[in-house]
């Protein structure tokens, strides 16, 4: 029998044949709302424009489908530049920065072409003011506070902006969905109005979209679908560092990152990320610290090691790891017994990454084996030593990827040491040398 109503849940879109008092998807109650299907013909309507499909190497593309940014940086992000109708998602946890972004980029933007900035969040004073501290006088931003998406989306047709913000999704309503902004319904409704709007008009688009704790974006998923580029403005390194990553990118590629530091006068761009989290030492030789590079996106980052092994007066040692799973210090450390003979049953082992960095890199193995080591034992180690690979249960020392770009970037920064798997002068492949070398 043919479905002429359905109910929907107006809180995640769970749909059902018959009203239900609670959404078995997300336990919401009384949150299921009829809604009539529109009958179709039955017959096989064929669109009057109809238009054949045309041989891939015939469809004319130009120059024109891309608006370069004054930043070389940024367009590599996104791929060449933002292509023209496309629309791009930025999602990030409130306060972290997303709105300043929007500035930052709008300082990029050539000065003929206009910027509509929609913000549902804080008044157009508040953004003046913050526009005061943050952005170039000579921008083409406008402003304002309409949420109503229909309003925004006549405005924009009869002023043609070449950039439209949305400031933010969850602000965002249309008068057609008879929940609030900010539920599922508003979200992808307002959503899906912008992407035929970016596709229809050129316009490029990018929505600003808050995220829960849990990191999930609060809307249906189904959004991260229907963009054209999907970027997470994150803060992996504490205090001022923030990292802008997509996750999908339908222009370029995901493996791009960027680096920031939120200062007082707005976001600044890292270009050479290396600088900030290795200290500019006058110390020759450390104990328990050294150096290894980890690859953050496509761009090889050099970070500092250190580590802390002190006689433990406790009955289960501590083993405290900041920026690096528990377990792996734990597998390392077991390594470390197995393969160096090193008991480290009755040691208190702390670790951390300098600068607050969070990796899943497993090219730190070795310099967090060697970190302990010279730390348990006193040795000291040279502050310019780079060690570089993965261990494997066995006290084998892996190869990783993009080694050469990990050595080049050493050597950038006048470390010529470098311990790796690699072949060359301090090609290593067992833990134990670690034992041998005068380190
Ligand atoms: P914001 O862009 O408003 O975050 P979001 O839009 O993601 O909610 O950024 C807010 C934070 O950034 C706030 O804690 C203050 C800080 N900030 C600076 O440190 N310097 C600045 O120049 C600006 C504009 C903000
Ligand atoms: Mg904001």
């Amino acid at each position: 029998m043919k479905l002429k109503k359905r109910f929907v849940c107006k809180e995640c879109g769970c749909v059902s044949n018959s009203w239900l008092g609670k959404c078995p998807e997300c336990n919401s109650w009384s949150s299921f709302i009829e809604e009539i299907i529109e009958e179709r013909s039955k017959k096989n309507e064929i669109s009057s424009n109809l238009i054949k499909p045309v041989k891939i190497q015939e469809i004319q593309t130009s120059i024109n489908d891309v608006i370069k940014l004054n930043e070389e940086n940024l367009n590599i992000f996104f791929g060449e530049g933002l292509i023209i109708g496309s629309i791009i998602l930025l999602a990030g946890e409130p306060g972290i920065g997303k709105s300043t972004f929007l500035f930052f980029l709008s300082n990029y933007i050539e000065r003929n072409r206009k910027v509509f900035y929609f913000s549902g969040e804080e008044s157009s004073v508040q953004i003046k003011k913050r526009f005061d501290r943050v952005g170039h006088d000579d921008s083409s931003v406008f402003v304002s506070n309409i949420s109503d998406i229909n309003s925004i989306i006549e405005l924009c047709k009869n002023d043609k902006p070449s950039f439209l913000f949305i400031d933010s999704i969850q602000t965002t309503y249309s008068t057609d969905v008879d929940s609030g902004p900010g539920t599922i319904s508003q979200i992808k409704k307002c959503t899906q109005l912008l992407v035929e709007f970016a596709k229809t008009t050129g316009i490029i688009i990018i929505i600003v979209c808050h995220i829960t704790k849990s990191g999930e974006i609060a809307g249906p998923k189904i959004m991260e679908h229907m963009v054209d580029v999907v970027t997470y403005f994150e803060s992996d390194f504490k205090n001022q560092f923030r990292v802008l990553r997509s996750k999908k990118n339908r222009f370029g590629n995901i493996d791009e990152i960027l680096f920031f530091e939120m200062e007082s006068k707005g976001l600044q761009l890292i270009t050479n990320p290396s600088t900030f989290f290795i200290e500019n030492e006058s110390i020759e030789k450390f104990n328990g610290k050294c150096k290894t590079v980890i690859i953050e996106g496509k761009r090889p980052l050099m970070i500092d090691i250190e580590a802390l092994v002190v006689p433990s007066s406790y009955p289960n040692p501590r083993r405290f790891s900041e920026g690096v799973e528990l377990s792996r210090l734990n597998r390392i450390v077991a390594i470390i017994d197995k393969h160096l003979n090193e008991n480290l049953n009755n040691y208190d082992i702390y670790l951390n990454i300098a600068g607050g960095i969070k990796t899943s890199d497993v090219g730190i193995d070795l310099a967090i084996a060697s970190a302990i080591f010279s730390s348990k034992n006193k040795i000291e180690i040279k502050s310019s030593t780079v060690f570089i690979g993965e261990l494997s249960l066995t006290g084998q020392v892996k190869k990783v990827y993009k080694i050469e770009n990990r050595i080049k970037e050493s050597e950038k920064f006048g470390c010529y040491t470098i311990y790796s798997p690699n072949d060359g002068e301090n090609k290593i492949k067992d833990i134990t040398f670690i034992k041998e070398i005068v380190l």
